[in-house]
C-alpha cells in the first residue's frame, strides 16, 4: 500500500505540486539520445560512419556526447596539464562568468597557457575531430580559448544561457564526472540556425525564451535555498561576507542569485524586468507545451568522454553538490570572424594566446600525437614528447 497525504497518494500530491509550482528545478540525467561511441579510423580520426552520426547529432540537437574518445593515458595527461595551471598562483583566471564563485573558491575557471604540451593536447583533439571541426569552422578561424573549469562544493548553479554565437565549444572529461559533481546541463534542440524561427508554428524563439525564463526562475530559487542551507551547515560553510556578496552585492556577476541586481534589472541573464504580466500569462498558457518541447538534460560524462556543442545552444554549468571537485578541460574555436571585444567578453584567451594567435589550421597541421602519449611512462616524459611544429 502506498504512502498517503491527506487522503491522496504521496506520488499524486507530488505531481500536483509540480504542476502548480514554478519552483522545482527538474533535470533529466538520461543523455543516451545524444551519445555516440567514438570509433577511430587508421589515421586516428573519427571513422566515416561515426562522423556522420556526430554531425547529425550536432545539427539535430546542437550537441553530441562522444564517449571513449580519449584513452585513460590521454585523459590523465590532460588532467596533469590542468593541475599544473590550477596549482599556479599566477594563473590567468577567466573573467566572463561566476566571478563571485571564483573569489570564494567555489569555482576555479582559468585559461591554459600556449605551452607546447597544452597546444599539443588541443591539436590532438582537433585532429581526432577534424571531420567535425572542418564541417563547421574554416581553417583560418581562431582558437578562442583553452581553459580548465573546476567547481567545488557550494558553487552556484549558472543561469541557462547562450554563449556568444558562431563558436564550436568542447568539454573533455579527464576523470569521471558524476551528476552530483555538476556535469553541464543542456537544453537539446535550442540551437539557432537559419529559419529556426519558422519551427514550432513560427513560435520557436518565443517558446525557447519562455523556457529559459521558467528554468532561470527555478534556478534562482534553487540557489537561494542552497545558500540558506549553507548558512546553517558545516559541510560547505560560507566565508565572511560571502552571503551578502552573492545575494545583495552591487558587483557584476551574471550567475549569482543576486536579489538586488535581479530587482534593479541589472542582470542580463535573469531579472524582474523579464517577468512582466504578458510574459507571466504566456508562461501559464504555454506551461504544458514548454514541458513537452524542451527539457534540461544533465551530462555525467565518464573519463575520456568529449562533449561538443554549438555555442548558441541553451546550457548552464550547474552547482557542485558533492565534496569532490569537478574538473573539465575546455576549448572553443570560432566558426566565423569574431570582433575582438566580443571575443574577450565571452571567452578568456590566455595572454600567450592573445600574443600569438592559433588557428584551426595550425592545430590540424601540428604533429600527430597518437602513439607518443600511449608509450610515455611518466608525465614529464609525456610533456617532453608533446612538442608541436609551430
Ligand atoms: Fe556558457
Amino acid at each position: 500500500m502506498g504512502v498517503t497525504t491527506h487522503g491522496r497518494p504521496l506520488e499524486e500530491c507530488r505531481i500536483i505540486a509540480r504542476q502548480i509550482g514554478m519552483n522545482e528545478l527538474r533535470v533529466s540525467s538520461d543523455t543516451s539520445a545524444f551519445e555516440v561511441p567514438a570509433v577511430l579510423n587508421g589515421t586516428g580520426r573519427l571513422a566515416d560512419d561515426c562522423l556522420r552520426q556526430v554531425l547529425t547529432m550536432m545539427d539535430t540537437y546542437g550537441l553530441v556526447v562522444l564517449t571513449n574518445l580519449l584513452s585513460d593515458a590521454e585523459a590523465d595527461f590532460g588532467l596533469e596539464l590542468m593541475r599544473q595551471t590550477i596549482d599556479d598562483p599566477e594563473r590567468s583566471k577567466c573573467a566572463f562568468a561566476s566571478e563571485t564563485d571564483n573569489r570564494y573558491r567555489r569555482r576555479d575557471f582559468c585559461s591554459l597557457p600556449s605551452t607546447p604540451p597544452v597546444t599539443g593536447f588541443a591539436a590532438m583533439l582537433c585532429q581526432r575531430l577534424e571531420g567535425v571541426y572542418t564541417e563547421y569552422c574554416g581553417r583560418s578561424r581562431p582558437l578562442l580559448e583553452v581553459a580548465t573549469f573546476t567547481s567545488y562544493l557550494g558553487s552556484s548553479h549558472q543561469y541557462v544561457h547562450r554563449d556568444p554565437s558562431g563558436v564550436i565549444s568542447l568539454f573533455a572529461a579527464v576523470e569521471d564526472v558524476s551528476e552530483q559533481q555538476g556535469g553541464t546541463v543542456f537544453v537539446p534542440g535550442t540551437h539557432l540556425y537559419g529559419g529556426v524561427g519558422n519551427t514550432h508554428g513560427g513560435t520557436a524563439e518565443e517558446l525557447m525564451e519562455l523556457f529559459r525564463i521558467q528554468s532561470n526562475y527555478r534556478i534562482l530559487w534553487h540557489n537561494l535555498k542552497k545558500l540558506w542551507w549553507m548558512r546553517k551547515n558545516d559541510t560547505a560553510p560560507l566565508a565572511p561576507g560571502e552571503f551578502l556578496d552573492r545575494v545583495f552585492s552591487t558587483k557584476w556577476d551574471q550567475h549569482q542569485p543576486n536579489l538586488l541586481r535581479f530587482v534593479l534589472g541589472k542582470n542580463s541573464q535573469f531579472s524582474l524586468r523579464m517577468l512582466g504580466p504578458r510574459t507571466l500569462w504566456k508562461l501559464y498558457r504555454q506551461r504544458e507545451a514548454l514541458g513537452q518541447l524542451f527539457q534540461l538534460v544533465q551530462t555525467a560524462p565518464r573519463k575520456g568522454t568529449v562533449i561538443l556543442y554549438r555555442s548558441d545552444l541553451l546550457h548552464a554549468g550547474p552547482d557542485n553538490r558533492s565534496p569532490h571537485p569537478r574538473r573539465f578541460f575546455g576549448m572553443s574555436i570560432a566558426r566565423d570572424i569574431i570582433e575582438t571585444k566580443y571575443w574577450h567578453d565571452g571567452y578568456s584567451p590566455h595572454p600567450t594566446l592573445m600574443a600569438q594567435a592559433v588557428t584551426l589550421g595550425d592545430l590540424l597541421e601540428n604533429r600527430a600525437l597518437d602513439g607518443t602519449i600511449h608509450h610515455a611512462e611518466t608525465q614529464s616524459e609525456r610533456a617532453s614528447e608533446l612538442v608541436p611544429n609551430f
